[in-house]
């Protein structure tokens, strides 16, 4: 039997090879992206409750409607903007179905898609097994800014969409406002649809504002923003989600929707519609994390590893010039071997593999990990 794949170039990640090789060496994984304390009590005892009155079965497809009720309501709260449960927001199984099904619903053979590296891994396959073409533009570095000059010179007759990513994954960069009105000059009288991944909206920190595009009514008539219940309530395992979008663009989202997930758990579903209630339980988090940024910043303070601005995310970069000239995934393979701390190497996250030989740091971790990992990085 042969098979001619559609993603030829795609093979095992560094996140397989890193979490394998962290294992083996059973090192403190500040490596892959999830949070090693435990989620809320109440949330899953809210779960286990509404599975025993039987909520058990499928919801509509669009998601369970009080969900989508309340995260209309918290979307007006947070950023004005009136969405409509029935026409405009679907559930999804985790934030990158979302982004998929999004492509997916707007991608035609040949289509351009702009993507700023470095990029979260799903973007570019997803964009390739469309048969769209990814066009690849870096982020300035170090500050991993948007050159909007570049954008402007990339833009042509092709140009489908321009994927977005804040906060980022995996710099901790931010868009500031004076993004946002770059963005709405560039794309005003244009056909170019807008992907926003928002998965770490409210772990933003310092003070400043998130710029979601549910902000801006003009952007999101032409926009998919994505969320993940997972990155809000600690629970990424749990792969929930969901997509806001005009009432046009969802109509057609959830024709691609239908046939493959159709609808997501239920269960989980119905204790979030209920859970989110509290408003604390989204509005805390960013100081939450925070304090764990700031507290790994300080124990990384006793290292030689310097670190880049990290305002949002989970994740905290550090150069590492001072410490070894090695290439970054070199670097990331010998502190997993020889300190056991498993990290990822930010080139990885290039399609070229630029190495800027920076590391990427996961700090959502109990303060005993990340305290047991720094006391490992001293030495060095
Ligand atoms: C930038 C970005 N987008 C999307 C996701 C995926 O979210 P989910 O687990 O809900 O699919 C992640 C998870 O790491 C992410 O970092």
């Amino acid at each position: 039997m042969h098979i001619n794949s559609k993603l030829p170039n795609v093979g095992t990640t560094i996140f397989t090879v890193m979490s394998a090789l962290a294992t083996e060496h059973k090192a403190v994984n500040l490596g892959q992206g999830f949070p090693d304390y435990q989620m809320s009590e109440e949330l899953i005892a809210l779960v286990n409750d509404v599975m025993k009155k039987g909520f058990n079965q499928y919801v509509p497809m669009q998601g369970y409607l009080p969900l989508r009720e309340v995260l209309a309501e918290k979307i007006q709260s947070l950023y004005t903007t009136i969405v409509n449960p029935n026409t405009q927001i679907t559930i999804t199984p985790g934030g990158t179905y979302a982004i998929y099904t999004a492509l997916t619903t707007v991608l035609q053979p040949g289509d351009e898609v702009i993507i700023f590296e470095p990029a979260y891994d799903s973007y570019i396959p997803n964009v390739e097994i469309n048969g769209a073409i990814p066009v690849l533009i870096d982020l300035k570095f170090p500050d991993y800014k948007i050159d909007w000059q570049k954008v402007k010179q990339k833009i042509n007759a092709k140009t489908r969409m321009i994927m977005l990513n804040s906060p980022h994954n995996p710099t901790g960069a931010v868009l500031g406002e004076e993004d946002i009105q770059q963005l709405r000059s560039i794309v005003k009288g244009t056909n170019i649809f807008i992907l926003s991944d928002e998965v770490y909206e409210h772990l933003i920190f310092d003070g400043l504002l998130h710029q979601s595009i549910l902000r801006y009514p003009d952007l999101m008539e032409r926009s998919f923003v994505c969320f993940s219940f997972g990155k809000v309530y600690h629970c990424t395992g749990w792969k929930l989600g969901y997509c806001v979008s005009s009432p046009e663009l969802m109509k057609e989202f959830r024709k691609v929707h239908q046939f493959n997930c159709f609808s997501c758990h239920t269960p989980s579903q119905v204790a979030l519609a209920e859970f989110i209630k509290n408003k604390d339980s989204y509005l805390s988090l960013g100081t939450f994390m925070q304090e764990k940024r700031d507290h790994f910043q300080q124990l990384m303070q006793q290292t030689k590893f310097e670190p880049l601005p990290s305002r949002g995310s989970y994740f905290q970069c550090y150069k590492y010039d001072r410490i070894s000239d090695e290439s970054d995934k070199d670097l990331a393979i010998r502190l997993t071997k020889e300190k056991a701390v498993a990290t990822i190497p930010v080139s990885v996250f290039y399609k070229a593999g630029t190495d800027n030989k920076v590391l990427r740091f996961c700090f959502a971790k109990k303060k005993e990990t990340l305290e047991a990992a720094v006391e490992r990085l001293i030495k060095l």
